[in-house]
């Protein structure tokens, strides 16, 4: 699961205790620039922040920025951004591909499968972050990957940076770098330097471990039963997809199926019927069934078309496509037009069997009504390419 979910990782700390290994110069994980990623746990020596003049930045000149107030201080500011370079996420359109969490919707940073992510070391929470690329750099190459708190960090805690299923423009995934993957994927290196370091890793693995991913939910669709008669539908009925949609929401099933098999990640997936809540664009093309029954009802067709009730009207499960027989011998297609005449017209076309007892409902209802109406009696029939 961990390899599965990690691309690559940094550690960062905010004002704290503790100390870890031996701090060394540069931090192999990001080696595109020596103080990167900051801030870093890494560049404490004791529990103290241990920055070297050849550690610093220079100037056109050569000379690197002086460290001494730096390490007088003793730390990292908790309203820092943190700073790594990610070789491929350095352009806008791999920014995009990514997915990360944008300035304009810091909820994001709580999504279970936010790609960037920082978690308190200690209570394991997620941190608000937004994150950008930095916008100052002239070239890709000096692109660097900035993750802001969006709250402030917590003095004295420390906090752990993860990277994960990231993309390049093209949308192929980015792998991590040579030193990360050394320690993510347990290789031995002979380097006391760098093994020194390998219980730390080890460490933030178990508690990302901890705060990952316990469970994905995957939206799967009743459409993968198919138009198998059985009422009620069963999860052990086997799933006999019928159209396009239907095939790839059976195959995200069986990929979730083999996620749990081959890395150990908890999946669900969940065959939604008809979903209905807020924020749902009742003029869609997929809008649920259920706001469409709402109006149905509401408007007193289901009084007469109800299956219990006691006038005598027609049922009208079926009729869409349907002949259907009317009283002055003629025999028509139940098509659009023709639901659209009965509801706004009923006297035109009077169904064989029935007294003429349909008011009109012309000039009640609104066209995007009507038109929902119309769905809804359509829906009435079973349309297996349907999404549901
Ligand atoms: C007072 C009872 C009554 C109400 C209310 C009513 N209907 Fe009807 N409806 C009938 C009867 C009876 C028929 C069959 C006679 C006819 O064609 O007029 C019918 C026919 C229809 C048909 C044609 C059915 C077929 O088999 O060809 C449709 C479609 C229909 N109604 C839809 C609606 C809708 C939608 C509403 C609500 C906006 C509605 N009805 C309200 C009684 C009613």
């Amino acid at each position: 699961m961990r390899r599965a979910l990690l691309g690559a990782l940094v550690v960062v700390v905010a004002l704290i205790a503790a100390a870890p290994a031996s701090a060394l110069p540069c931090d192999p994980i990001d080696p595109s620039r020596c103080l990167y990623p900051w801030p870093n746990d890494y560049f404490r020596d004791h529990g103290h922040l241990a920055l070297a003049p050849s550690m610093m930045p220079a100037n056109a000149s050569g000379t690197p920025i002086e460290p001494a107030d730096y390490n007088w201080s003793d730390g990292f500011s908790p309203g820092a951004a943190i700073v790594t370079k990610v070789p491929g996420l350095d352009t806008p359109a791999a920014f995009a591909r990514t997915g990360s969490v944008p300035i304009t919707d810091v909820a994001r940073s709580l999504d279970a499968a936010a790609p960037i992510l920082v978690i308190n070391a200690r209570t394991l929470r997620r941190q608000l972050i937004w994150t950008e690329l930095d916008s100052n750099a002239s070239t890709p190459a000096n692109t660097a990957l900035l993750i802001h708190p969006a709250r402030n960090f917590r003095e004295g805690e420390r906090y752990i940076v993860a990277l994960r299923n990231l993309r390049g423009a093209d949308g192929a995934p980015l792998q991590p770098s040579a030193a990360f993957r050394r320690y993510r994927d347990r290789i031995d290196t002979n380097s006391l330097r760098f093994e020194r370091r390998r219980p730390h890793m080890e460490h933030v693995f178990k508690r990302l471990k901890r705060a990952g991913v316990k469970r994905v939910v995957y939206a799967s669709s009743s459409s993968v039963y198919g138009d198998r008669p059985e009422l009620p539908k069963r999860e052990d009925q086997p799933p006999a997809p019928i159209s396009p949609y239907a095939v790839s929401k059976a195959a995200g099933e069986q990929y979730a199926a083999v996620w749990t098999r081959l890395y150990g990640v908890e999946t669900v997936g969940l065959r939604y019927f008809n979903v209905f809540g807020p924020r749902q664009d009742p003029a869609s093309e997929y809008a649920a069934v259920i706001p469409r029954f709402i109006l149905f009802r509401s408007l007193g067709c289901s009084g007469c078309h109800a299956h219990a009730s006691s006038i005598h009207a027609p049922d009208l499960n079926g009729v869409f496509n349907s002949q259907v027989h009317l009283s002055d011998g003629r025999t028509v297609i139940a098509d659009e037009a023709y639901i659209r005449d009965s509801i706004l017209d009923p006297r035109r076309d009077v169904v064989a069997g029935f007294q003429p007892i349909m008011p009109s409902f012309k000039g009640q209802l609104s066209e995007s009504q009507l038109v929902r109406l119309i769905a809804y009696v359509k829906s009435l029939t079973s349309q297996p390419e349907a999404r549901q």
